[in-house]
């Protein structure tokens, strides 16, 4: 049975450090950048004696600094591209540089808790340039996005084929060359203290950063209950949909569905929004699977569908990190296996009621949503596809009952709550896929 609402009780930092480790699957080239540059920001902040508080806001910019790079890459080549250019400092991305800042501090700033490390995260490229980068297109610079930026840098300089302590004299040479005109000398400064240490360089090529951040600087902070894991997960969502346009707002229709399901079987309120949360991360595993696959137009080979296959393991394995989310994690983790134990990843025919919810509302959102590459389907069309796969045994009939029940109320919902959560701030990048493959099936509709 999930846990009643009032014992909803899950440490911030670790649902950061989860979603910081899902994020680093992205570019698996350049290992745990994010976990990394959490590491090296806030062993600079607590050098430079920020009290405890801001060192955790500095931890959590670093964490998930890059979120927004995530979209790049319908303009750049790929994110490993995308990562070369920017950690590159070339004048010629610079735009670009700035936007995904931008835009991080735009996904993140409305969640309270996040509020400051969003500020952080807005400037994390801007250079020191002797001084004329204590200020950025009119607003003042803070001192932690300067941490954040030598951070970056340190976090991509380290040759992982190669013994990490033979390598401090160099980079230690090239951030010191680097003082003043990219970045502020105090930081440098504090970077040449803490980089005397050998454990400093044997903690940030540690594979175990979870377990080293959480004892120097985990004490927990701020703790979620149901709204605010609700709330944060919405964040997540849409980070989750960002990186394919065929799925640019998925992840709420699936939460949106899925509450409206469980509210119409009969379920106490605090399951129906934890159902929602559940909704949201479903896909979280897809970040684990490159966006070349997630945006192919037209068919996928076999090995390129087993890839996108695994998407629900790694869903599982990154919701496994925070305690308290174990019945979020089932419900969300299960979306891809059958009743008859035909499903994917795990073959089981122990699904819960919440996981049965979330395929039925995986599905019926999938389907009914309009995409790039072809138009959602209508009611007689979308209930035959669903009551096929009652009939097969994998999905509910109950759960799809209650959608046959009132089918053009539940439609509308799904619509309008992907509506309110239409790209807003990524509304420049419209993508511009044509309809190259207006008959893939339903079978090849990804979710
Ligand atoms: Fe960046
Ligand atoms: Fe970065
Ligand atoms: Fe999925």
């Amino acid at each position: 049975m999930p846990p009643p609402a009032d014992e909803i009780d899950i440490p911030l930092f670790d649902m950061v450090l989860c979603f910081s480790r899902a994020i680093d699957f992205l570019h698996p080239k350049i290992s745990e950048h994010h976990l990394r540059v959490a590491y090296v920001a806030s062993c600079l902040a607590e050098e430079l004696g920020l009290d405890r508080e801001e060192t955790q806001n500095v931890l959590i910019a670093g964490a998930l600094h890059d979120v927004a790079a995530v979209s790049c890459v319908t303009r750049l080549h790929s994110f490993e591209d995308a990562l070369a250019y920017y950690h590159d400092s070339s004048p010629q991305f610079s735009d670009d540089l700035h936007q995904h800042g931008r835009e991080g501090y735009l996904l993140l700033r409305d969640f309270t808790p996040f509020a400051e490390a969003a500020q952080v995260i807005r400037f994390h490229h801007v250079n020191w340039d002797f001084g004329r980068g204590s200020a950025f297109q009119g607003a003042p610079v803070p001192l932690s996005s300067h941490i954040l930026r030598l951070a970056d840098r340190v976090a991509v300089l380290p040759n992982d084929e190669q013994n990490i302590l033979s390598q401090v004299a160099d980079i230690r040479a090239t951030v010191i060359a680097g003082a003043a005109s990219l970045f502020k000398p105090e930081v440098v400064s504090a970077f040449e203290s803490i980089s005397e240490k050998e454990s400093f360089w044997l903690d940030l090529t540690n594979r175990h950063k979870e377990a080293i951040l959480k004892k120097r600087f985990g004490a927990p902070k701020v703790r979620l209950h149901l709204d605010g894991l609700h709330q944060l997960s919405r964040i997540f969502g849409k980070i989750i949909d960002y990186r394919s346009p065929f799925t640019a707002t998925h992840s709420s229709g699936v939460a949106a569905i899925s509450e409206e399901l469980a509210t119409r079987l009969g379920m106490p309120t605090p399951h129906r929004r934890l159902i929602g949360v559940a909704g949201y991360l479903h896909d979280i595993g897809k970040l684990a699977v490159p966006t070349t696959l997630l945006n192919k137009q037209g068919k996928l080979t076999p090995e390129e569908m087993a890839i996108v296959r695994q998407h629900p393991y790694y869903t599982h394995q990154i919701l496994s990190m925070v305690p308290g989310l174990e019945t979020v994690n089932t419900w969300a983790s299960l979306h891809h296996e059958r009743l008859d134990g035909t499903g994917y990843p795990f073959r089981t025919r122990d699904i819960p009621l919440g996981a049965r919810i979330v395929a039925v509302a995986d599905i019926f959102t999938a389907i009914t949503e309009n995409r790039p590459y072809r138009a959602g389907m209508d009611r007689a069309q979308c209930l035959a596809v669903l009551d096929q796969l009652v009939s097969e045994g994998a999905i509910d009939g109950d759960v799809v009952a209650v959608l046959r029940g009132d089918f053009e109320e539940i439609h509308h919902i799904r619509s309008r709550s992907q509506q309110a959560f239409a790209p807003t701030i990524f509304a420049a990048r419209q993508y511009a896929l044509q309809s190259e493959d207006g008959s893939r099936t339903v079978a090849q509709c990804r979710r």
